[in-house]
């Protein structure tokens, strides 16, 4: 994983001064000091911050750099086998509730590996309450989710499965159906080296396959290896901006453009929440699920994101920043997908997080102060859109595979043949 390691980068003369005076905030992820209890921004530099920063070394930031092969943990090694297994599970409804939801039909290849509305669909009879993220490049996150609550591929894939509103299925039931499709049994001893199919190695091939679908050859890629013609001249102009004026290498740094931390940017609630009945449904169901208070049970009509994992006030209203790897094709954007194109995502950013009609975070609270007013022209925000266009290659396309069909584990006969043996 040397490609991802993180190196010190020097930014834009020009913009060295904005951009280090928060890098400091930036490199903390906006966590507040440990004896920090209300749920006001810590992170606006106090007087004695100010100092404790001035005393440190100089805060780096990960430059961009090329992709590098995703890692691969040590208990799930890759092979041939596994992953072709993985391949047909992850299109396979029978990993699921009634059988009628598989992987793929909410991460659609043909849909940028995600689903393009704002909400997710859900588990038939429902919708989601988040916007769908793409399995593409998802192997180089160290947490999944919005809000980063599972540390594993392997361990994201039951939550998904069986997730109220997404799967919906039961680990006996599907382990069950596995054992009972002879092509799999066949499969999972080829990929595990065990007699029957268990669902747990179910989960690992899944992982297995979603390792392979990464996308290392965007024109960036090509360009930070070493092809000067692979950016436009407008796209450098982007680059430029993006790594100095429009601040977003703050956050979106890395051979990932994600630093993996979490942060509210400003972006306002989404109004189906407050507006369709099924949607307020899975909202209050994942409220209650996760542990909120009654207070905020009854009162809160925004996602609190990180909050959910730890509880503190002050983590509100933030969520993991994402990857900008492949998001020509993963529109909507933001959790909740309020942003239906990348225009309007950069003019959130212009006005400092805020959206066209003025609104920003239910959290002001927890607001970052590094997202500010940008100032840029008409001209800059082409070529920042131009360069955001560049971490995105060819589309990954993918047929649906043909599934292998159930058995029964014995017939009759072999039954009576088998206890006449006995
Ligand atoms: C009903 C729709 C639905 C189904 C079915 C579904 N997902 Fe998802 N998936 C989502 C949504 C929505 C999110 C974002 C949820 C969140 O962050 O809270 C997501 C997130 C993910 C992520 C995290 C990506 C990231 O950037 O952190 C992975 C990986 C993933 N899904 C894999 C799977 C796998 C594997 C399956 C099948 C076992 C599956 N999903 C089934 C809707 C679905
Ligand atoms: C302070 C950190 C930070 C900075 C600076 C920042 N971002 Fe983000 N970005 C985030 C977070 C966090 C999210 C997810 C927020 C949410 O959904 O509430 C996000 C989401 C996005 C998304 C949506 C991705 C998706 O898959 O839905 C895009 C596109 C994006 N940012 C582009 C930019 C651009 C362009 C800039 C510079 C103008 C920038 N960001 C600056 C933290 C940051």
């Amino acid at each position: 994983m040397s490609s991802l390691k993180k190196t010190p980068v020097l930014i834009m003369a020009t913009a060295v001064a904005a951009v280090l005076s928060v890098s400091a905030a930036a490199a903390m992820g906006d966590k507040p000091p440990a004896s920090a209890d209300n749920g006001s921004s810590q992170v606006a530099p106090t007087p004695a911050m100010a100092g404790t920063f001035a005393k440190a070394p100089a805060p780096e930031i990960p430059p961009l750099a090329p992709l590098g092969e995703p890692p691969i943990p040590p208990d799930n090694p890759m092979s041939k086998a596994k992953i072709e297994l993985g391949k047909l599970l992850f299109f396979d409804p029978r990993l699921g509730g009634d059988a009628s939801v598989s992987c793929a039909t909410c991460h659609d290849p043909e849909q940028g590996w995600s689903w393009a509305e704002d909400i997710s669909r859900g588990y038939p009879g429902t919708v989601h309450w988040r916007s769908n993220q793409s399995i593409i490049n998802s192997a180089y996150y160290s947490k999944l989710f919005w809000a980063g609550s599972v540390p594993s591929l392997e361990a994201q894939a039951p939550s998904a499965a069986k997730g109220g509103v997404a799967g919906n299925g039961e680990n006996d039931i599907m382990e069950a159906r596995l054992r009972l499709i002879p092509e799999y049994v066949k499969r999972f001893n080829e990929a595990f080296g065990e007699p029957w199919p268990t669902i747990n190695n179910a989960w690992k091939a899944i992982a297995a396959f979603e390792r392979t679908l990464v996308q290392r050859d965007t024109p960036l890629d090509k360009y930070l290896l070493g092809d000067s013609s692979a950016l436009t001249e407008q796209q450098l102009r982007g680059k430029a901006l993006y790594e100095g004026k429009a601040r977003c290498l703050l956050c979106h740094n890395g051979a990932l453009a994600s630093n993996e931390k979490y942060y509210n940017i400003g972006v306002p609630r989404a109004e189906r929440w407050l507006e369709d009945g099924l949607a307020q449904i899975t909202f209050r169901f994942e409220y209650y699920a996760k542990g909120a208070t009654e207070e905020l049970y009854r009162k809160v009509k925004d996602d609190v994101g990180l909050y959910f994992r730890n509880k503190n006030k002050w983590d509100m209203g933030k969520f993991r920043v994402p990857s900008l790897r492949y998001i020509g094709y993963t529109e909507p954007y933001m959790r909740q997908g309020q942003f239906y194109t990348l225009e309007e995502v950069i003019d959130f950013y212009d006005r400092g997080g805020f959206d066209e009609d003025g609104n920003t975070t239910s959290y002001p609270n927890t607001k970052t102060p590094l997202i500010t007013k940008l100032n840029l022209s008409d001209e800059e925000k082409e070529d920042l859109l131009a360069f955001l266009e560049a971490f995105t290659g060819e589309k990954i396309m993918m047929d649906k595979p043909k599934l292998p069909g159930y058995k029964p584990l014995f017939t009759l006969a072999e039954l009576e043949a088998a206890q006449a043996a006995k």
